[in-house]
């Protein structure tokens, strides 16, 4: 049966969830003030949502950090640094945040990718445990690397920058076109069951290669982009915190520049090409977001569903040199975290909460300016969240280490700080994220090394004013962290130095920093 609910939201335990998830998207939106890219439909979701202005990854990198965010544990936890274990056998059997929901009745749902494929959710995106019915996968998925690109001479290739007529791709479809279709359908299926759902729709865009509807390109003409304010590798940037960006140079149309490894630089048309193609990725996945958001309206459900949109960590547009995740700088570490809670963060007076707009027609109205935190916040905070404003009771804070506790978190719930009347002033002090290496000099393994080739961890600390990391030894086989064994460090003052260029690691007297901020020792979440 349908139920119109005219509640206050702390009676009920039933609101659905809905949970999307894009695929390294750093907060490039016009909600988070981006002065280029075209977002209409998050921007209207973030108008009647509260928008996380400093929302971090604890990995950037996509395996580890959705492990850790569905999990709700830091990557020290999950012991997944890289892509190659499952955590359920490597570290500890840890109830994931579907499973958790699908536990107290509610149907649990994924579509494309939410758990990263492969071993390390077992093959099986986590499935029973998480999920009530075997997650979807859109078979338009399996051309995605393939040589479907068109060169100007009507080639094929397996490109980067790989814009296309939808009807002539295999299938004639795309996998982000697929998923929201899926999406749909199980909405509309959903609508008069009586038990509440959490549905996650993981998008594949705006991850590489950019394989994207051609259209979306004429909303970013050429002429219209630019460089990355900082393009160049920092002077001053230690080795071991630089990434050689790997995975772009085995596309065929960047092996074709014959970049030198691992600086480059590419050329700088390129760079404006790869720009163009990431946010006319990012304006293709705010139209599937808003055919969804149109399909919640349309099944009356807007007023029963929270709806979350967030990504797994961002990356690197040019920045410090830089086309990837794989690092600690806010590029690859900062990502979008909304969250729509109907009553809470928006009133249920309103006729209609969403529906799609069409961003090709320019005219369309632009939202009302959405309520922000600034406070620092984490991805793990996102399971404690969701559990609470459904009404769910929070689990608990997890003990330190907690390697045997099955259900547990190591975030807090940011329910208190989604009210705009409350306007709560703090939260977090810092946000943790962290990045593994293999070698003090480059590598080509340094983006990702394998767990068993881990030598070196950086520990990276953002507070509202620095960014501070320090790199330091690492025991793959231990999992130890040797906190004396220093190789390098990165310290940024974020005021005079927002895009992270000026490392002043080495310049102040690095005792008197450590006294100063409470350092190393606030590295560790824990401590
Ligand atoms: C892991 O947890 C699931 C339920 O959360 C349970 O069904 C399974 O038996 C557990 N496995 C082990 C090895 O403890
Ligand atoms: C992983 O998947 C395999 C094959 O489906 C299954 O036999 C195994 O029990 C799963 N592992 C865990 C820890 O559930
Ligand atoms: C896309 O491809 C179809 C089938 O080849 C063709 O009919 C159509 O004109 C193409 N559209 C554009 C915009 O090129
Ligand atoms: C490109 O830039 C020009 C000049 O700033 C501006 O008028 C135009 O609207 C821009 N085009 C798009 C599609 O953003
Ligand atoms: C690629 O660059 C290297 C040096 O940067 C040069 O020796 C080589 O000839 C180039 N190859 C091609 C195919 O341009
Ligand atoms: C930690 O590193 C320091 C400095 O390299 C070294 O002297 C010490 O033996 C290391 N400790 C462990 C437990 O490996």
């Amino acid at each position: 049966m349908h139920v119109t609910f005219n509640f206050s939201l702390l009676f009920v335990g039933k609101l659905n969830v809905l949970y999307i998830i894009a695929d390294d998207l750093r907060p490039t939106l016009g909600c988070y003030s981006d002065p280029v890219v075209k977002s209409p439909n998050i921007d209207l979701l973030a108008s009647k949502s509260t928008v996380f202005f400093n929302a971090y990854a604890q990995q950037a990198v996509c395996g580890p950090s959705r492990t850790s965010f569905l999990t709700s544990r830091r990557p020290d936890t999950t012991k997944l640094y890289d892509f190659n274990s499952y955590w359920r056998v490597s570290a500890g059997n840890y109830t994931t945040l579907p499973q958790y929901f699908k536990s107290n009745g509610y149907i649990t749902m994924s579509v494309g990718k939410v758990f990263h494929p492969g071993i390390a959710s077992n093959h099986t995106d986590d499935y029973p445990y998480s999920w009530s019915v075997p997650p979807y996968h859109p078979p338009s998925f399996s051309y995605e690397k393939r040589k479907v690109c068109k060169d100007k001479d009507g080639t094929l290739h397996s490109n980067l920058l790989c814009s296309v007529n939808v009807s002539e791709m295999p299938l004639g479809t795309l996998p982000d076109l697929e998923n929201t279709a899926e999406a749909i359908r199980l909405l509309k299926s959903m609508k008069d069951l009586g038990n509440p759902f959490f549905l996650a729709v993981g998008f594949y865009k705006p991850h590489i290669p950019f394989r994207i509807p051609q259209e979306y390109l004429k909303l970013y003409p050429i002429e219209n982009m630019t460089l990355a304010p900082d393009p160049e590798v920092p002077k001053k940037l230690p080795e071991v915190a630089y990434n050689p960006w790997t995975d772009i140079r085995k596309r065929e149309d960047v092996q074709a520049l014959n970049i030198s490894f691992p600086y480059g630089p590419i050329p700088k048309d390129f760079q404006l090409r790869i720009r163009q193609h990431y946010f006319a990725s990012v304006s293709y996945v705010d139209a599937q977001v808003g055919k969804i958001l149109q399909a919640l309206e349309d099944l009356d459900l807007a007023k029963q569903t929270i709806v979350v949109f967030t990504s797994d960590h961002g990356w690197a547009l040019g920045e410090h040199g830089e086309w990837a995740k794989y690092s600690n700088f806010d590029v690859a570490t900062r990502v979008p975290l909304v969250v729509y809670a109907p009553g809470m963060t928006w009133p249920l007076q309103e006729d209609r909460m969403f529906s799609y707009v069409d961003v090709f027609n320019s005219a369309a109205e632009q939202p009302a300016e959405a309520y922000g935190v600034h406070g620092m916040v984490e991805l793990v905070d996102v399971f404690p969240t969701v559990a609470s404003l459904a009404g769910l009771p929070p689990p608990r804070r997890c003990p330190f280490p907690s390697f045997q506790v099955e259900l547990c978190t190591e975030g807090f719930s940011l329910a208190s700080l989604l009210d705009r009347h409350l306007r709560p002033t703090s939260h977090h002090a810092y946000a943790h994220s962290q990045y593994p290496r293999p070698s003090d000099s480059i590598r080509p393994d340094s983006d990702l090394p394998a767990l068993a080739d881990i030598r070196i961890m950086g520990y990276s600390l953002r507070s509202s004013d620095y960014r501070y990391t320090l790199w330091v030894g690492f025991d793959p086989k231990t999992f130890r962290a040797n906190m004396t064994d220093v190789h390098a460090g990165e310290l940024y003052f974020l005021a005079e130095d927002p895009g992270e260029d000026h490392n002043l690691f080495d310049e102040l007297n690095h005792g008197m920093m450590i006294r100063k901020l409470g350092m190393p020792q606030c590295l560790f979440p824990h401590s």
